[in-house]
């Protein structure tokens, strides 16, 4: 009988990359997937430290599985990712049940260490060094020996898939734990990069999204040159079957012309940049260490939508960081209301104990006003949204058909045509009734409605229609929380 592995997993695109590949090594171990944890023979959490309700939501569920392990003390259980390495024997203490804790960078040696655990060695800890210690082989060694092993079973879709083209994280903005939970800035190799491109392309893949906690720093040295992100684009542009390509996340003082020129120039690259503001005031900025002011950023978004006409750009924002003042705050409404993004990330800043800012800042903006300044930047947003996806009724679109929308998902079984859910160019939610064998082609979309989250509109033709399609400029498109369970949050 095969064992049987439960798998959770929060956070952003790197995490359901990282699930993704842990899954693919238990099976070559004879694992099969189920939904259901009492079931399991392994019980895994893959986890986020990027905000503490994330890391609490894990712990409660660590502890309601604390009788179900005392009643089966041969099940495994495992805590992954960020919250592992974070937090280390910490999680232990709290959930002494648990067998296992390993870190971003060692999710490799998971076999092993599972089965070190059968064999009665007791809890196990497998954590990358602190990224002080680290050396560049090791962290080249978890790139390479670990991304090549795919699950097609756990992409977001059999058509669509993450490629990692780089690790870690150099910019230690002062509130963010990923600069120590996931490493030092490491890019890899843009011939491996390609070759897994290739395979993914081979298989059926149509699209590939790029992921990097900042992809538009990515730089490999080639020895004769220095390979950057705009020149790895154009060498995996003309793979064949691939159609669309993307790349997150985008640091807004990364943003070169040539990457620019790339996705101009490049048509299967999607014209979609995610280039979080996270504030709209200098101050507030400088105490983040975003390393760039409002100008900057603003310039910096005219240069993108002048040098990639028609381009949709979203962001994130925190409210209520350390000190920020109603002022200040309103700077980042100004920003929001004047920056047409399609559609913006926002957050209630959580202090992340080893951040700079939980060191030198108090928290002293009180949760009832971070949720009304969260509530308001919301609101302000969906305005621009809904205005902006208005301008786009009437028009047509390129859709990858991408599944059932979530309303045709609960009636599942109905026959006849079932209303389907896709995503445009520039990554615009498209929601139009078809045949459930569209699923994963490209169709024309004539928009009829328009929300502050979706359009709606009627297939033109189910065979992909080339250049004379009008493209939309800019959306918004938060349905991205429930798409989030499949494609997870924004990447950080
Ligand atoms: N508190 C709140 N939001 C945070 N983010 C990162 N760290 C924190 C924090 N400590 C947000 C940023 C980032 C997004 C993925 O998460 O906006 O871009
Ligand atoms: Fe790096 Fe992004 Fe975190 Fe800043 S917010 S430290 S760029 S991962």
């Amino acid at each position: 009988m095969g064992k049987k592995l439960y798998i959770e997993t929060v956070g952003c695109q790197m995490n359901v990359l990282d699930s993704e590949l842990v899954v693919g090594s238990l099976r070559r171990q004879g694992y099969e997937l189920t939904h259901d944890a009492d079931d399991a023979d392994v019980i895994l959490f893959n986890t986020c430290s990027v905000r503490e309700h994330a890391e609490e939501k894990i712990y409660s569920a660590l502890g309601r599985l604390r009788g179900h392990k005392r009643r089966h003390p041969e099940k495994v259980l495992g805590v992954l990712g960020c919250m592992a390495q974070k937090d280390q024997k910490k999680i232990l203490r709290r959930a002494p049940h648990v067998d296992i804790v390993c870190g971003t960078g060692q999710l490799g040696k998971l076999p092993e260490l599972i089965d070190q655990v059968r064999q009665g060695a007791g809890p196990q800890l497998a954590l990358s060094l602190a990224r002080h210690e680290a050396s560049r082989l090791e962290v080249e060694h978890s790139f390479e020996s670990y991304d090549p092993m795919r699950d097609p079973s756990m992409r977001p879709s059999p058509f669509q898939a993450y490629v990692r083209v780089q690790i870690g994280c150099d910019k230690f903005c002062t509130y963010c734990v990923v600069p120590s939970t996931r490493g030092p800035e490491q890019s890899r190799p843009p011939q491996h990069i390609a070759a897994e491109v290739r395979q993914l392309a081979a298989e059926g893949c149509k699209e590939v999204t790029l992921l990097g906690q900042t992809v538009n720093s990515y730089e490999y040295d080639l020895g004769d040159r220095r390979e950057r992100l705009s020149d790895l684009l154009a060498r995996i542009h003309d793979t064949p079957g691939l159609e669309r390509i993307k790349f997150v996340t985008n640091f807004p003082r990364d943003m070169g012309n040539d990457l620019l020129d790339a996705v101009r120039e490049l048509p299967k690259v999607c014209k979609y940049l995610h280039v979080p503001a996270q504030s709209g005031d200098n101050e507030v900025l400088k105490r983040m260490k975003r390393l760039y002011t409002v100008e900057y950023y603003r310039e910096m978004l005219a240069r993108c939508r002048e040098r990639v006409p028609g381009v949709a750009v979203s962001s994130d924002f925190i409210v209520g960081f350390c000190g920020e003042t109603e002022e200040q705050f309103q700077r980042s409404c100004d920003l929001v209301r004047e920056a047409g993004f399609k559609n913006s990330f926002i957050f209630k800043y959580s202090p992340r104990p080893g951040t700079k800012a939980d060191d030198l800042y108090p928290d002293d903006v009180p949760e009832e006003i971070k949720k009304r300044r969260n509530n308001d930047l919301l609101s302000i947003q969906g305005g621009v949204s809904l205005a902006d996806h208005r301008r786009l009724v009437g028009c047509t679109v390129e859709v990858l058909v991408e599944g059932l929308s979530k309303a045709a998902l609960k009636t599942s079984g109905t026959p006849g045509p079932r209303q389907l859910t896709g995503r445009t160019m520039t990554d615009h939610i498209v929601v139009f009734e078809g045949n459930e064998r569209l699923v994963g082609r490209t169709v024309v979309v004539h928009v009829r409605e328009a929300s502050p989250f979706t359009l709606y509109g009627d297939v033109v033709t189910g065979e992909q229609v080339g250049a004379e399609v009008e493209e939309p400029t800019r959306l918004d498109s938060p349905e991205r929380e429930e798409q989030g369970k499949r494609f997870a949050l924004p990447l950080i």
